[in-house]
């Protein structure tokens, strides 16, 4: 089964707080999308594995460790573009691909229509990133589609995510752990989350 960790750090849930408020603006909910996915980045790789290297200080040589694999993130366009900037100032060296996937807005299933991804290799991390998980199906979709690529080792960041995502993700990917800083009530009849933020990709991009 996959983990779902709630990151309830009082950074992460203050930013959540902002997030949610209408009253934020875009460029403070812009900022504010980065600073709280960086936070849950840091989470989501705290189980990365390190390898030894040597390194000489200014006074002597010694042994430190460094990141053992490459990273590369996957936002799902468009509102996961908005989550790149926060993890690229930990992780500066960090691939990214994209994955554009729509919600029907009839039958709510995803379907794609760019992919462009790093190559995969069995070491390559990828984390997968998306502002709001609401029934799950693009998530869902976007793993399915990385690992019909080869790649392996996959994990799922998002701001918000529903019960019913958490379901679907966990039973069509166990292997993959999901990053979040709030597990929301519900999703209403036009397929938003409940209290959630609103839409995302409208507040970050201003386009309502
Ligand atoms: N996408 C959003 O941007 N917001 C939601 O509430 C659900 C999906």
């Amino acid at each position: 089964m996959s983990e779902l960790k709630t990151v309830m750090h009082p950074l992460a849930q203050s930013k959540l707080t902002l997030l949610r408020d209408k009253n934020t603006n875009k460029k403070e909910f812009r900022e504010l999308v980065s600073e709280l996915t960086a936070l849950l980045f840091y989470e989501a790789t705290r189980d990365m594995s390190l390898k030894e290297v040597s390194v000489e200080t200014p006074f002597s040589s010694c042994t430190c460790n460094t990141l053992n694999s490459d990273i590369a993130l996957v936002p799902i366009l468009r509102g996961g573009l908005g989550m790149v900037e926060g993890i690229v100032e930990l992780a500066p060296n960090a691939k990214i691909g994209h994955i554009g996937l729509y919600r029907d807005p009839n039958t709510l299933r995803p379907v794609e229509y760019y992919c462009k991804l790093p190559k995969a290799d069995d070491s390559i991390e990828i984390f997968v990133l998306e502002p709001m998980a609401a029934t799950g199906g693009t998530a869902s979709a976007a793993i399915t589609f990385l690992k019909e690529r080869g790649f392996k080792k996959i994990k799922y960041i998002c701001l918000i995510c529903t019960p019913e995502a958490v379901a679907k993700i966990r039973s069509e990917h166990p292997d993959a752990d999901i990053y979040t800083a709030a597990v929301d009530r519900k999703i209403n009849e036009e397929g938003y989350i409940i209290p959630g933020l609103g839409d995302a990709g409208d507040r970050m991009f201003g386009t309502r």
